[in-house]
């Protein structure tokens, strides 16, 4: 049974545990106001909010994909869909604005928009105290770069965005209604909702072939693209330990953070903002507002996509592992992870069978080291790479130290570039040196053709990427500030 607020509505209601929000919403409950377009978080036609009550009392709200958003994870939560916003005939600012501005044509889109809308209207004061934060192009980009729509063009849309404060604030009377208490959990539930880890892993040891969720922002495509069933499913994001960020000292004295696996990306944003500038700047590129929501760090390093965004970052900075199963916990390199296409050191054998990500280590930057990161894809929005370099230095003295160099798209799983690494090591950032890194990757990867991009395209844009990377450091090397700045993640290229 799930227990929610439907705008503000109580409900209970029973479902299967691969069910979907927007299944549950369309086909339980007859409210037909959300649109399935593409099933797969792609398009923004099936946005809800989903609001979820803060320590002060007061509801959060963040845009989802309904369409890929396990039902049962609504236990406990407010669910608000576009069939809630109007107070009578007074239309929620994020509706008013779209009429006036004619920002809807056949109007499928629209309602995902205008929750989209919503959750940026309505956490405007989010981190403010009185007057509402400015909407620059930037958070406007953020809100709805994931909402497509085919016919009326997005002026229309940004105009409505751009004029919603000027309508009268009147908040929806449920919003900051208490949603229902958490409910006893019952470990033997087809969707089962543990809060401890010792929980956790209990259910792992006793249901080991049940798939574990976190955002199901890759999972759930099992369930839309490939049809698959689900008997029982494990949800971590409950799991208290899984959500903690902590401050920590490694055994080797390098010092950081533990990110809990089920940190969603929105979550872990201000942390990066603040001491990962060009890893913050990627997040930007990672999916959309409703993917970075409720997609998360462990479910990225888990998931093992070869064109994952994350792992090559984490590489580069040399990141660890904390595990946990029902033989016990240990701690591994990120580089000693990801042992071939999909397949990792997670149940790689009976002594590990169970084990889930706990926590994933992120150092803290070293004075003098740098990162750059940067993604190439077909579009800038909303959109998987075809080919990701990071790359983590130092200089001292004029010569490169502890280079690491790490690629998405290269290889079967995220990988570093040993053989280049290893010509670039010691050396100042001279042609000579570069031109000899960019014949080691030859050694280092062999890529396969895809849709996202041919072995030949790939093989040519990662040598570019470091000849880029030269490029930089003599630019930064003759000091012209402003140049280029960590932030600099995409390339504005187009893989074919
Ligand atoms: C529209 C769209 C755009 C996207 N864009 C990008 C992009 O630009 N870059 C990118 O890298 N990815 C992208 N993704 C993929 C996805 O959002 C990320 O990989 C995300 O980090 C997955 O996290 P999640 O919590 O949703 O994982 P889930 O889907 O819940 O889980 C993914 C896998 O990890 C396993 N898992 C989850 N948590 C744990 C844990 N703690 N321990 C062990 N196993 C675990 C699950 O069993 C599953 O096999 C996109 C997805 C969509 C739908
Ligand atoms: S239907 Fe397209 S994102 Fe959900
Ligand atoms: S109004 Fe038709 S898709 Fe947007």
């Amino acid at each position: 049974m799930i227990d929610f607020l439907l705008n503000g509505q109580p409900r209970h209601f029973a479902a299967s545990p691969d069910t979907s929000v927007l299944e549950l919403l369309r086909e339980g409950l007859g409210q037909t106001g959300t649109k399935e377009g593409c099933a797969s978080g792609d398009c923004g036609a099936c946005t809800v909010a989903i609001g979820e009550t803060g320590p002060g009392g007061q509801v959060r709200y963040h845009s989802a994909n309904a369409c890929i958003t396990p039902a049962h994870q609504l236990q406990g939560r407010q669910l608000v869909t576009v069939e809630g916003l109007a107070q009578g005939v007074t239309l929620h600012p994020a509706q008013a604005a779209m009429v006036e501005c004619h920002a809807s044509q056949c109007g499928f889109c629209t309602p995902g928009i205008v929750m989209s809308l919503f959750t940026l209207y309505e956490n405007k004061h989010e981190g403010e105290t009185t007057s509402p934060a400015p909407l620059t192009p930037q958070r406007l980009e953020a809100a709805l770069g994931g909402n497509l729509c085919r016919c009326t063009g997005y002026r229309p849309i940004r105009d409505a965005a751009l004029s919603m404060n000027e309508y009268p604030e009147q908040p929806p009377p449920w919003r900051d209604a208490a949603a229902p208490a958490p409910k006893a959990e019952d470990a033997d539930a087809a969707f089962a909702q543990p809060r401890t880890l010792a929980e956790l892993v209990e259910l792992r040891r006793r249901y080991p072939e049940a798939p574990i969720v976190a955002g199901g922002t890759d999972l759930w495509l099992e369930v839309t693209q490939r049809l698959a069933r689900f008997q029982r499913v494990v949800d971590v994001t409950r799991v208290a330990e899984l959500q903690v960020i902590e401050a920590t000292t490694l055994e080797d004295g390098r010092e950081g953070w533990w990110i809990g696996a089920a940190v969603t990306y929105s979550r872990l944003e201000p942390l990066l903002e603040e001491h990962h500038e060009a890893f913050a700047h990627l997040l930007h590129r990672l999916g959309s507002a409703q993917v970075r929501n409720r997609g998360t760090l462990g479910g990225n390093i888990a998931n093992a996509s070869p064109i994952g965004d994350t792992p090559p970052v984490l590489l580069a900075l040399g990141s660890r592992l904390w595990l946990a199963g029902p033989e016990g916990e240990r701690e591994l390199p990120l580089d000693a992870f990801f042992l071939d296409y999909k397949k990792t050191a997670l149940n790689q054998d009976k002594e590990h069978e169970g084990e889930v990500i706990r926590a994933i280590f992120l150092p803290r930057p070293e004075p003098g080291r740098h990162l750059r990161v940067w993604k190439l894809s077909k579009r800038r929005e909303d959109d998987i790479s075809a080919v990701l370099g990071a790359f983590s230095w130092r200089l001292e003295d004029g010569v490169m130290r502890d280079v690491r160099l790490a690629f998405g798209g290269m290889a079967s799983t995220p990988k570093r570039a040993v053989a280049a690494e290893a010509a670039l090591e010691g050396q100042a950032p001279s042609p000579g040196a570069f031109q000899a890194a960019r014949l080691a990757l030859a050694q280092d990867f062999q890529p396969m053709s895809d849709v996202r991009g041919s072995a030949h395209y790939r093989r040519l844009s990662a040598a570019n990427l470091l000849e880029r990377l030269r490029l930089v450091l003599l630019g930064d090397g003759q000091a012209q500030q402003g140049d280029h700045t960590d932030r600099d993640v995409m390339l504005h290229a187009y893989a074919h």
